[in-house]
Order: structure tokens, then sequence, then C-alpha cells
């Protein structure tokens, strides 16, 4: 009865040039490791359940990538989105899809585009939860601790209330909080960072649905009888239009009174930024990162990310804390300090070109 949901369908616009609207994060090898992070992720869950309970949820423009990159996934487990709603309704579709298919399944939910280094306590973890939501009415999230005030993220206040002695009872549940508000958070130290990966069983997270954000699970609970026929993709084209742009945390996370977070530690980072990926990247003596290396000539310069494609030959002279990324003849160079400011900067190219 356990099922993964996995969420492909966003754009990762930090990570440009090198993720783009036409070729997002989780379909790029962005580590350099032989496989783009959707099939790390894929193949992470086909260690928690049959590859048959295996869903992808993504926009239509990314179907092809999917295929092609998980060839293994049967074509009705590849949920398409004909626009960009944020994870509310992504969530809602997988979840009200498998509800209707196993009215006990227990589901867990996670992004595509994230790093785990530490699989086998991934693993635990989520069978762990997976175990507790098919007994329990609840809706569980997987927290980290903690090491900055990001505002990129979601931050869980938990309490001593706990299930099993595993599972906290959330106290609040805050979307990215403004610099100041997450500081106080930091500085308090009874916060986690919620990883977005959430488990539930089905008829949780439908009564949710019901509770939190009735349109959507109007919209969703409606279409049971197409799901798995051929009028299924018609009938949730012309739903999404109908569909309010919310995220999952803004629309249920912070709302609901049955969140319970698992803290937990597995080597997790979302890759956010190129800050994220400098740090885990292999370094050379002095603080260079370079992806890959074989064409990309340094004279005395330090503590640079350099990722360029593999063709191209690159000399660095007496350059120091800098990202050099090219991609799709687009190139970025940008101190380390300022990356923050690319979401801004792709947003104005984006107009202009
Ligand atoms: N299908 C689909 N449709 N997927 C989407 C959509 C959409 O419209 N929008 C985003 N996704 C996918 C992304 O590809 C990613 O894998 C996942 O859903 C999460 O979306 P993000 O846009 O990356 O969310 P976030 O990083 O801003 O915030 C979430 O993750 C943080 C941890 O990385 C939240 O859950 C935060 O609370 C959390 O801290
Ligand atoms: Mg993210």
């Amino acid at each position: 009865n356990y099922y993964a949901i996995i969420m492909a369908g966003g754009i990762g616009s930090r990570f440009w040039p090198i993720s783009r609207t036409s070729h997002p994060k989780q379909f790029i090898d962005i580590l350099g490791t032989g496989k783009t992070l959707i099939q790390n992720t894929y193949d992470r869950f086909l260690k928690v359940c049959p590859k048959e309970n295996i869903y992808v949820v993504t926009n239509d423009i990314y179907t092809d990538l999917v295929k092609a990159q998980l060839p293994d996934m049967a074509d009705q487990q590849i949920l398409t989105e004909p626009v960009m709603r944020n994870t509310a309704p992504c969530v809602a579709y997988g979840c009200f899809k498998i509800e209707s298919l196993n009215p006990d399944a227990a589901i867990v939910v996670a992004p595509s585009d994230h790093l785990i280094l530490n699989e086998t306590a991934f693993i635990a973890a989520i069978e762990k939860s997976l175990e507790a939501a098919s007994k329990n009415d609840l809706l569980i999230t997987l927290g980290i601790q903690p090491s900055r005030p990001d505002t990129g993220y979601g931050y869980i206040q938990y309490t001593s209330n706990t299930l099993h002695n595993d599972f906290h009872k959330v106290k609040t549940f805050t979307e990215k909080p403004t610099l100041e508000i997450a500081k106080t958070f930091i500085q308090s130290g009874d916060f986690l960072w919620n990883a977005g990966i959430f488990v539930w069983s089905a008829k949780s997270i439908v009564k949710a649905f019901a509770q939190h954000l009735p349109d959507m699970n109007e919209i969703f609970a409606e279409a049971r009888p197409v799901y798995n026929t051929g009028s299924e993709k018609s009938h949730i084209n012309k739903a999404y239009l109908q569909c309010t742009n919310i995220s999952i945390d803004y629309g249920i996370m912070e709302k609901a009174d049955n969140v319970y977070v698992l803290p937990s530690e597995f080597g997790w980072s979302d890759l956010g930024t190129w800050a994220s990926i400098y740090e885990l990247a292999e370094k050379d003596y002095v603080g260079n990162a370079v992806i890959p290396s074989e064409k990309v000539i340094m004279y005395d310069s330090s503590n640079c990310m350099v990722n360029v494609p593999e063709e191209k030959l690159v000399i660095l002279q007496g350059l120091h804390d800098f990202i050099v990324v090219e991609s799709n003849n687009t190139l970025l160079i940008c101190p380390r300090d300022q990356e923050q400011n690319v979401k801004k900067v792709v947003a104005d190219v984006k107009q202009k070109f």
C-alpha cells in the first residue's frame, strides 16, 4: 500500500543559466554523478515501493524529458499539468488519483531536485513515516536541523509532545519567513527546516484538502470517475484552469492542526543555490570547484565555482570567489556572495530576450 509521488514541474530559476524553463534543475546532472536529480530520486523510491506505485507529476512541456530520463515508468504514471499552478494542485492530482485507485494507500510526496547523501537513513525515515501514516490521521513532514536563517525554506516549530517518541506535534509552520523572522527562529533553537518531503495516508490528505482548500478538493474529487480512463487528460486540463496558484506549504501545512514532524538527518541539501553546490562539490587545494574539469585552466585563482560545457576551453587568471557558469550559449559571471541576485537578474533578462 505504499506509494510515491515525485513533484517535477518547477522551474528552479536560481540555477540559471544551467537551469532554464525549457530544461530545469531536476533534469540535470548538476553534481556530475552520471545521473540527473530526478533519476536519483526515482532510484531512491524504488527501494521503498514497487515501481508501479511511483508517480511523477510534471508540466506538459517536460513530459518528453521525464520519459527519456525514466524509461521504466509507464505512461499512466506520468501525470501532466497544462499550466503551472505550484505544488498544491500537483499534490492534489497525484493523491486524489492514487486514493481513487487504492483508498488504503500511504503516500510519500517528494521534490525531484534534492540531494540525499545518506540513502539508508533516508529510506528508514520514509518507511517509518509511511507506517505511522498508515495507522494514524497525520500529515507528516521531515524536518532538518537548520544551519542559517535562509528565507527560502519552511520553518517548523515543534513541541515535545510525540507519537511513538519519533514524530513531534508541530506547533507552527511558517513558509518562507522574512530574514528578520528567520533569524529569531534560528536563535530560539526549537525550529527545523521543512525538507519539503511529506508523508500521509490518501484519506488524511483528501480530508485536509476538503478542510483547507475546499475548491481544489471539489475539482479533484469530481474527477474521480475519470482517473485511469481515456478522458483523464482532457478533464484534468480543464480542471487545472480552475485551480488557484498556491503551494502545499501555504495551502495546507501552515493551516492544518494534525501536522507532525520527524526530525531527520540524511545528508540533505535542496541544492537551492550555487553556494550549496559549491559546498558539496569536490574542490582543489585552493578551493576551486570545477565541473567538468579537463579543459578549465586556472592561474592564481581560488574559491571559484566553475560549471561550463565539456568542450569549452576556459582560462581563469587572478579570479577569486567567483561563480562562472555557461550553458546554452549563455554565460554568467558573478561574485559568490551576490548569487542571491541571480533570481532577480533572470526575471529581468527574460523580459528582454
Ligand atoms: N508538478 C509540479 N507543478 N511540480 C512543481 C510545481 C508545479 O507547478 N512547482 C514546483 N514543483 C516541484 C519542483 O520541481 C520541486 O521539485 C518541488 O515541487 C518543490 O517546489 P519548489 O518550488 O522547489 O519549492 P521551494 O523549494 O520554494 O519550497 C519547498 O521546499 C523547501 C525545501 O527545499 C517548500 O516545501 C519549503 O517549505 C521547503 O523548505
Ligand atoms: Mg526547491
